[in-house]
């Protein structure tokens, strides 16, 4: 594992940025497994910089999203897929038909699970970009007893609720259910990198990685993959 502690959240975008931006100008038509929640939106900001000044070309990339909350549709300013046009996709030249989030509005919740996974092992994550919960989950992969390998439907914890609450009107707003990319898709990416900052994370980012590998704290799975990046800054 590479562990790289930076000083300060522009440092931490500016390093998993260039990360990024090396694996697309050394495969144009690269695979990108893509995150949401505010950790990313900076390494976002500067790949849209990059892209504008005609530095980094999204042209022919795919990108493959790790989750979606269950009964949002794309249009829902909360959804991921939402959250993924107005903070890259819209501001890039990627072709949007090349971008998959999860369909939160599928009537067969199964069938969606199950095609997602059939295009990850098809076409290949070339990098996964991760961040990390305060109770360790990666995607929406809840800890739990066991590591669930599939794309599937997951019961939010009270504590993503909780935490994920800040974006919505309401708590009682946040949906409960989510279909997330299973600990299989991740780990079948041929790199990992996961960014976390701030105090809370803290704790969390000593026990994932520099503790027992353990489905009570689902990033601890990444301590198996042989090319992960953790970029951590204490601010
Ligand atoms: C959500 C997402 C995760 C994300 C996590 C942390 O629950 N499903 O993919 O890593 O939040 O979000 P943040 O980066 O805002 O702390």
């Amino acid at each position: 594992m590479n562990f790289i502690k930076v000083e300060n959240y522009e440092q931490l975008s500016e390093q998993a940025a260039k990360i990024i931006a090396d694996v697309v100008i050394n495969k144009p038509d690269c695979v990108l497994g893509l995150a949401t929640g505010s950790s990313p939106v900076g390494t976002y900001k500067k790949l849209i910089e990059w892209n504008n000044q005609g530095k980094v070309d999204f042209s022919k990339v795919m990108s493959i999203n790790l989750d979606e909350y269950e009964g949002l549709d794309g249009e829902h300013d909360q959804s991921y897929r939402y959250f993924m046009n107005d903070n890259l996709f819209n501001h890039i030249n990627i072709d949007k038909a090349n971008t998959f989030v999860p369909n939160g509005k599928a009537t067969d919740i199964d069938a969606e699970c199950k095609a997602y996974d059939e295009r990850i092992y098809d076409v290949g994550i070339d990098i996964q970009l991760l961040g990390i919960g305060l109770d360790g989950h990666i995607g929406f992969n809840e800890p739990d007893e066991f590591f669930t390998k599939e794309t599937h439907k997951v019961v939010l914890d009270e504590s993503t609720i909780v935490a994920n609450a800040r974006f919505f009107e309401s708590i009682d707003d946040v949906p409960k259910t989510a279909i997330t990319m299973g600990m299989g898709g991740i780990m079948s990416a041929k790199k990992v990198l996961l960014i976390a900052n701030g105090q809370s994370k803290k704790d969390i980012i000593e026990k994932a990685f520099f503790g027992p590998i353990t489905p009570k704290v689902p990033a601890s799975i990444l301590q198996l993959h042989n090319d992960v990046t953790v970029i951590f800054s204490e601010k």
